[in-house]
């Protein structure tokens, strides 16, 4: 079992979102505010639409935190939905009164590409807003909160975790040899987070030509985690692997359609040599003392840390409710029909980039506390220095010739 899980519930325009996050250990100190900034960024970005400029989302702790420091027991958080007021009779909980008929803002007309069709089959619902409620990456800045708890955890381990736009509606940014740091300081300055401000420039009008035409964009992040000490993760066994549970976790996002680590899918085209990371010494005590002269690898060898940056990228589809609707199925009269149009992004790459932030974040705590172990934070910093120690003095001895 996992030591750290998480869940959540809410619907889009339900009262609010629930998250419960179990595991983490007790006298970490955190404060709303710590959340509220992620939750900020999350709604940030060039491409939006008008929900985002309604919502202002703020985390109230429920349990686990106190005196701004955590308990070690769930943490469980709640993020009301400013909109609620328009919604209350839409999504009320309370029956219909009888003979009301059907309730206002009614999906019947699937649109391709989101849950709305298959949803309705599966869960046998009249009414598509059942499923797309739920479907809806509204859900995300519950993970967001709890990922933000995470990242002060990996904070005392020195782990800074960033992420920035790659591409866009086919505009991409040149490669990065080296990346700024901290990272989200520099992307977070651009309105669609990539460091290329021509790249940026060119990203910012091809969205708004989309948004002209009343279409959708996709695109990549790329996020990245440094300061992750070697041998996070473990080869034995398939469900501990670190590069399989940073996949599915990442893969779970809405609209994600790929998940490259490292070099990724251009490995399958190359040579081992033009591949694999040689090995050096030197380097930080939390590598073993070993460099590598590349990083295609992304920090991953055998479903384990090497000691490198942490790097893995996405693929977003384009947004799937478009304002130049699709054909569909109307799902009363089973006519052809326009695909119904819902307040919707035109692209959500940028924000895209903080989810994936903090899936990294949630796995790697959890991968972290599993590795270290402890009820508290200080059990797990002094099992964390305990191991430092024994990478250190095993490279001292072979030096020594021990
Ligand atoms: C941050 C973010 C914002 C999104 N905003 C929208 C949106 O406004 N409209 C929409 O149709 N889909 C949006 N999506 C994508 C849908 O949630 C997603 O396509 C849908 O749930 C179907 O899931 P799938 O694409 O993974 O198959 C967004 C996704 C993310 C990550």
């Amino acid at each position: 079992m996992t030591p750290i899980r998480f869940t959540t519930a809410g619907e889009s325009h339900g009262k609010g979102l629930v998250a419960i996050l179990e595991g983490l250990p007790a006298g970490l100190r955190l404060i709303a505010d710590d959340i509220n900034a992620e939750l900020k960024r999350r709604m940030a970005g060039h491409g939006r639409g008008a929900r985002m400029k309604i919502e202002s989302d703020a985390v109230e702790f429920l349990s686990g935190v106190r005196a701004g420091e955590t308990l070690g027991s769930p943490i469980a958080m709640l993020i009301w939905n400013k909109d609620w007021k328009n919604w209350a009779e839409i999504m009320a909980p309370e029956p219909d009164r009888e003979g009301a008929g059907d309730r206002r803002r009614k999906v019947v007309r699937p649109r391709p590409g989101h849950a709305d069709l298959v949803g309705s089959l599966k869960y046998d619902r009249r009414d598509a807003r059942d499923i797309l409620e739920r479907a809806s990456a509204r859900e995300t800045a519950a993970r967001v909160a709890c990922g933000a708890v995470c990242k002060c955890l990996l904070l005392e381990f020195g782990v800074e975790i960033g992420s920035h736009v790659v591409a866009i509606g086919g505009v991409e940014a040149p490669d990065y040899l080296v990346l700024p740091s901290p990272l989200n300081a520099s992307a977070d300055a651009s309105p669609v987070r990539c460091l290329d401000q021509d790249a940026s420039n060119q990203m910012v009008a091809a969205i708004d030509t989309a948004h002209q035409a009343r279409d959708t964009l996709g695109g990549v992040a790329e996020v990245v985690a440094r300061g992750v000490v070697l041998g996070i993760g473990s080869h034995v066994s398939w469900r501990r692997k670190l590069d399989a549970r940073l996949a599915g976790a990442l893969m779970s996002i809405p609209a994600i359609k790929g998940v490259e680590i490292g070099m990724g899918f251009e490995t399958a085209r190359r040579r081992g040599s033009q591949v694999h990371d040689e090995i050096t010494r030197g380097g930080r005590s939390a590598s073993g003392g070993f460099l590598r002269r590349t990083n295609n690898a992304g920090g991953l060898e055998g479903g384990m840390t090497t000691g490198e940056p942490l790097i893995a990228r996405l693929a977003m589809k384009p947004i799937s409710t478009l304002r130049r609707p699709l054909e569909t199925i109307n799902l009363e009269t089973g006519e052809e029909a326009k695909a119904q149009s819902e307040r919707s992004d035109v692209t959500a790459v940028p924000a895209m980039g903080v989810i994936a932030e903090a899936m990294v974040a949630l796995v790697l705590a959890d991968a972290f506390v599993e590795k270290f172990g402890g009820d508290s934070v200080v059990d797990l910093l002094g099992s964390y220095g305990s191991y430092l120690s024994r990478l250190r003095e095993r490279w001292n001895n072979a030096e020594s010739g021990e």
